[in-house]
């Protein structure tokens, strides 16, 4: 699609540079055609190809997609196989193509209950686009924040039984430096589509200061114009980060 002309999203440095997607609607789209939830899925897949695409071209440098939560492991055992498929037959299907095009895959998530064929194909996946640069694709799947925040708590004690009476101060850039995103910075942007209005355990910790843009649309339904709007509501907030920004004191 050729780029228009939004004066908001003029240049690539106008971007933000991580934008995290809570992709949800995909049930809801196939019973609104009176289809199994399986086809929601399935469409949702074609919505995440095309919101990669569209990242990239916008100059995205970092994205995060909401796949599985830790929680989503309570649907009926055959939705859950429906979406383990998906997954494997997504990473065989376009990882080439994600590799080509600079894609850096990441997965934030814990292990635990993942089929040992999936772990293994996804630190395939991982260890080949490592050295990739064009944007982080940071994969959420297994993924709940509060999990994160315990695995990193886990991480951190051994760190420090190790460290013995050289124990540092805890401060939370120490502290983050034993999540799952280490190293990607914040979300400057949310967005969570399907109208919903929550968080659902997702990145409690980096979303701190993250801008949130719910929209009606359904995931499955999602492509480069709902990207393009959500980046043109972000540049109409004003950041203050606690502080007075471009308020006048006077
Ligand atoms: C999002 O769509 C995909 C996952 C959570 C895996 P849903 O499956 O939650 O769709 P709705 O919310 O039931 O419509
Ligand atoms: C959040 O959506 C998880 C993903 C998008 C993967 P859910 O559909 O699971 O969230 P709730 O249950 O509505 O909070
Ligand atoms: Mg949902």
């Amino acid at each position: 699609m050729a780029m228009t002309a939004d004066p908001d999203i003029a240049t690539p440095q106008d971007v933000p540079a991580h934008i995290a997607i809570i992709m949800d609607g995909n049930g809801r789209w196939a019973q609104a055609r009176g289809l199994p939830r399986r086809e929601g899925h399935r469409a949702g897949v074609e919505a995440v190809r095309r919101t990669v695409r569209a990242a990239i071209e916008l100059g995205v440098k970092h994205l995060t997609l909401f796949s599985f939560s830790s929680e989503n492991w309570s649907r009926p055992v055959s939705e859950v196989a429906d979406l383990m498929g998906l997954l494997r037959r997504f990473i065989s299907r376009d990882l080439a193509d994600l590799h080509k095009h600079g894609v850096r895959i990441r997965v934030l998530g814990g292990e635990d209950n993942v089929p040992g064929d999936i772990l293994k194909t996804i630190g395939e996946a991982v260890k080949l686009t490592q050295a990739n640069t064009a944007i982080e694709l940071n994969v959420a799947f297994n993924y709940g924040a509060r999990q994160e925040i315990a695995r990193a708590a886990e991480r951190m004690l051994v760190a420090f039984e190790n460290a013995g009476e050289r124990r540092p101060t805890m401060t939370p850039g120490l502290f983050e430096s034993f999540l799952d995103t280490f190293g990607t910075p914040d979300p400057d942007l949310l967005i969570r589509t399907s109208g919903e209005q929550r968080i659902s355990n997702f990145l409690l910790w980096q979303l701190a200061y993250t801008e949130l843009i719910f929209t009606q649309t359904l995931w499955p339904d999602f492509g480069e114009d709902d990207l393009r709007d959500a980046i043109a509501s972000f540049h109409r907030r004003e950041r203050r980060y606690g502080g007075l920004g471009a308020r006048t004191t006077a």
